[in-house]
């Protein structure tokens, strides 16, 4: 059976999309999936590169036991398109943003909306919380806790 991977996508990389990396990674584990499914995340713009994901986000996250590892990268069009099978984006600008690096209309049925797998959340999006206080942050995380329980199970049925 082939891994499927999935690689999630915000503005910085830093908030947003690692959460959802740590939250899915999460439920992974604890369904003993790690060998069948991969995850990664990335961000429309670089200016974050090499960090860790936002100390707020950090601290949400663990407070929810999700230990958020990974450093902001910037989404590399020449090689995430083909890399992953699902592209989620966060946001309606980031969704715009990739569809715009797919130039030639390729891979655009890769990408998809956390939102449209949320079911107890009525959302078109997953806010930006970086301006945000704390409700901001745990308002992400109870999205992507909605989203990526029922994108885990999405998966898990095509793989039957
Ligand atoms: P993210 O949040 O896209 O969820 O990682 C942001 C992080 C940084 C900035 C904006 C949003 N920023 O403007 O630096």
């Amino acid at each position: 059976m082939t891994k499927k991977k999935i690689l999630f996508v915000c503005l910085g990389n830093i908030c947003r999309s690692p959460a959802a990396e740590g939250i899915m990674y999460g439920f992974i584990k604890s369904e003993g999936l790690e060998n069948q499914i991969e995850v990664d995340s990335a961000g429309t713009m670089g200016y974050h590169t090499g960090e860790k994901a936002d100390p707020r986000m950090r601290k949400h996250a663990s407070q929810r036991g999700y230990d958020l590892t990974s450093l902001a990268r910037r989404f590399n069009p020449e090689k995430d398109f083909s890399n992953f099978d699902y592209i989620v984006t966060m946001d309606n600008q980031n969704y715009e943003d990739v569809i715009s690096m797919d130039r030639k209309y390729e891979y655009s049925f890769k990408v998809s909306k956390m939102a449209q797998f949320c079911k107890t959340h009525k959302v078109n999006e997953v806010p930006d919380p970086y301006y945000s206080g704390s409700e901001g942050f745990e308002n992400v995380l109870d999205i992507l806790e909605d989203g990526c329980k029922n994108l885990l199970t999405k998966i898990k049925d095509e793989f039957k």
